[in-house]
């Protein structure tokens, strides 16, 4: 059953435990990517949206697997969320959607939102986005635990 948000990391714990033994000795990143977006869509209720934008192209994201509504199909680095985490190679984590200037919004409802950059051998190979419809949904625990959980799946 959902939880509505993680509270103690032991919640995180269960789903990155999912997640390791759904995708163990999995090679495509595709199949990963999908099974990932799934999983944390259907483990919380306060997770929208979730889904990866992979590097298809020098500086320019394109829609991956996802969960939820239609996101937008390309994503220069130089634009939106998405953009600033894959230029920084950083998670970044906006609390209140519009107080980022730069945001997409793809669904009129999005409050807050997380992008936690994805690399595999030292190349970054897209970002993983997750929007929230309550605002500041999104916890420094989240971070690290989202982190983790796709370094598990596709290296560093
Ligand atoms: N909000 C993102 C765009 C992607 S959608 O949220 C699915 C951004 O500003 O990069």
């Amino acid at each position: 059953m959902a939880l509505a948000r993680p509270q103690a990391s032991g919640d995180w714990d269960e789903v990155a435990a999912r997640i390791a033994s759904l995708t163990e000795g999995e090679t495509d990143d595709i199949a990963k990517m999908a099974t990932i977006a799934c999983e944390l869509r259907q483990s919380f209720d306060c997770f929208h949206w979730v889904g990866f934008y992979r590097v298809t192209a020098p500086g320019m994201l394109k829609i991956g697997p996802y969960q939820g509504g239609h996101g937008c199909l390309t994503i220069p680095f130089e634009r939106g969320v998405c953009g600033a985490a894959a230029r920084s190679g950083k998670t970044i984590i906006v609390p209140d959607v519009e107080a980022f200037p730069d945001h997409i919004a793809c669904s009129a409802t999005t409050r807050s939102e997380i992008v936690v950059p994805v690399f595999a051998g030292g190349r970054l190979i897209g970002v993983l986005d997750i929007d929230s419809d309550e605002p500041n949904a999104f916890s420094g625990q989240d971070a690290r635990a989202l982190e983790a959980i796709v370094t598990a799946a596709f290296g560093r």
